[in-house]
């Protein structure tokens, strides 16, 4: 099929007060980012995490930066350990760290910090079902998400479970950030449809880059 994005220069969509959608805005540095997954897995494997209501979640996770995102018996936390393997996550790779801030500069929060990124490998049929990310001690920051491979159909509400949602198809490349009024909108991922990507193949990965620590 004729892609004919495929040239294009990344574009502006507005999603909600708050938050927009660049679209195509990681396709150059997509390759890099594969890579560097790789290498963050290496070291902290993907793995189906258990909510602490005992569901084994279908999208596989790891983190890479100085706090990662976990579950376990108690709940939701961020901690510095790997709890797989009692290490410190990986670094953030540099390419990580470039790409997050000139996305986030790009939508008009310069002065984020992450210290986390949680990445998602979705495998087909996996989802992430509705839900605020609400675990970060400083809800001023925003966070920024980043779509590689298969596509998929991001739900983004609003602050309540029943506000209705608009459903966004997320393609290779595309980055969501959301921050300051849509901090806290529910949002989800309907499960992946099969496919194959020249890139990723039978899987779409996401990055989502946090400020979990309290900077102050
Ligand atoms: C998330 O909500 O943590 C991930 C969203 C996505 O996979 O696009
Ligand atoms: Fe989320």
């Amino acid at each position: 099929m004729l892609d004919l994005f495929a040239d294009a220069e990344p574009w502006h969509e507005p999603l909600a007060p708050g938050a927009l959608i660049l679209r195509r805005f990681a396709l150059a540095c997509a390759p890099e980012l594969m890579h560097d997954i790789g290498q963050v897995a290496a070291l902290s494997p993907f793995r189906q995490m258990v909510t602490p209501g005992g569901y084994t979640m279908s999208v596989a996770m790891t983190n890479c930066g100085a706090l990662g995102w976990t579950t376990d018996a108690r709940g939701y936390l961020y901690s510095p350990l790997d709890p797989l393997t009692h290490a410190h996550w990986p670094p953030m790779p540099q390419a990580f760290a470039q790409l997050c801030q000139a996305a986030a500069t790009a939508a008009g929060y310069p002065d984020f910090q992450p210290d986390a990124c949680l990445i998602n490998r979705y495998g087909i049929g996996a989802k992430l079902s509705l839900h605020q990310d609400k675990d970060e001690a400083d809800l001023r920051a925003p966070i920024v998400s980043v779509s590689l491979g298969l596509p998929a159909v991001f739900q983004f509400g609003g602050l309540h479970r029943n506000d209705p949602l608009q459903r966004l198809l997320l393609e290779h490349g595309d980055v969501v950030v959301w921050g300051g009024p849509s901090r806290l909108f529910y949002h989800g991922i309907q499960p992946l449809k099969a496919g194959h990507h020249p890139l990723t193949g039978d899987c779409r990965y996401n990055l989502t880059f946090r400020q979990a620590a309290n900077n102050e």
